[in-house]
Formats: structure tokens, C-alpha cells, sequence
């Protein structure tokens, strides 16, 4: 089986196991805006989009949404060991895995190309999924300002102006709902 696809089943996998369907559903979104991003995208961004939130497959959902700096270096640190540690034991090459492992460190931040392809994808993944049902969620428990702080800051992750075209109709109906 290629490399790329035996990602797809562990993380499939990990995150059915852990009944986390909401997550294989947000990995195979960020991979396929990561195809959309970058037609062309590398075997190793292509794998470090399919698994970039592994660790929550694993530890579940410790950081509850967080964008705490320190939670969030944990989070991106704790993917990129559990999805080296996949690719040693298929026996990947260690460029390979310094790449994925280098792309999924940074993922919620964004950096040199790649990981900027990333990040995108990873944003436009919850804006499409997330965004507009959690405001819906969120005004219910009147947590409005909580909400627009974190949809704020999702959107101004977003590097490419194609990506941020893309998410706008999610960030203005989101927008609507927690100001309305
Ligand atoms: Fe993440
Ligand atoms: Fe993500």
C-alpha cells in the first residue's frame, strides 16, 4: 500500500477508535483543501494534512479549543511525535519524516510555503465544518465576545488570499450570528 494511504487508514483509525468521527471528517477536509491550495503538494505535506491533529486521537480534548501559545506549541509537538513515530515503523525515509514532522510543529501557525499551505487548509477545514455551529452553540450560552475572539483569530491565521476568499461567507454568517 503507498505510504500516503496507510496514513489515511492510522488516522482513520486512531480517530474512530477513540470515537472522534468529527476529526477524520476536519483530517480528510484539510487534505482536500490542501489539494485545492496546492495541486501539486508534496507526499509529505499531502500526509502532514492528513494527520497534523493526531495527538487528540490519543490524549483527547485537553486543549478544549485553546489558541494559549504554550497549549498550542504542546498540541502541534504531540502530533508531530505520534506521526513520526507511524512513519518509523513503516520504515519512511528520515527526510521524509523531517519534513512531516517539520510541517505538522507548525501547523497552527504557518511559516515557509508549506506549512502556510497547511495552516490554510487546517482554517478553512473549520470554517467550513465548524465555524457557523459553533457560534450557534456558543450564543446559546451567551459565551458571544469568547466565540468572535476565537473566529477572529482563526480568520487572521489565514496567509493566501484564495484561502481567505474561500472562508468569508463562513466568517460573515458566523460573524452574524454571535453579533446579531
Ligand atoms: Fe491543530
Ligand atoms: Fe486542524
Amino acid at each position: 500500500m503507498q505510504l500516503y494511504k496507510k496514513v489515511e487508514q492510522f488516522v482513520v483509525d486512531a480517530f474512530t477508535k477513540a470515537e472522534k468521527s468529527t476529526d477524520v471528517f476536519h483530517a480528510q477536509r484539510t487534505a482536500y483543501w490542501i489539494t485545492q491550495l496546492k495541486p501539486d503538494a508534496d507526499e509529505a505535506l499531502q500526509i502532514a494534512g492528513f494527520a497534523h491533529d493526531i495527538e487528540r486521537a490519543f490524549y483527547g480534548d485537553w486543549k478544549k479549543g485553546s489558541s494559549d501559545a504554550d497549549a498550542l506549541r504542546k498540541h502541534q509537538d504531540m502530533s508531530a511525535a505520534e506521526i513520526t513515530k507511524f512513519l518509523r515503523a513503516e520504515h519512511a525515509s528520515e527526510e521524509l519524516i523531517d519534513r512531516v514532522s517539520y510541517l505538522v510543529a507548525h501547523h497552527e501557525e504557518g511559516g515557509d510555503v508549506d506549512q502556510t499551505v497547511l495552516c490554510d487548509a487546517d482554517c478553512l477545514a473549520y470554517f467550513e465544518e465548524k465555524a457557523v455551529r459553533n457560534a450557534k452553540e456558543k450564543k446559546q450560552q451567551g459565551k458571544n465576545a469568547e466565540m468572535i475572539k476565537k473566529i477572529d483569530y482563526v480568520f487572521s491565521r489565514i496567509a493566501s488570499s484564495k484561502a481567505r476568499e474561500i472562508a468569508r461567507p463562513f466568517y460573515d454568517e458566523a460573524m452574524h450570528i454571535l453579533r446579531d
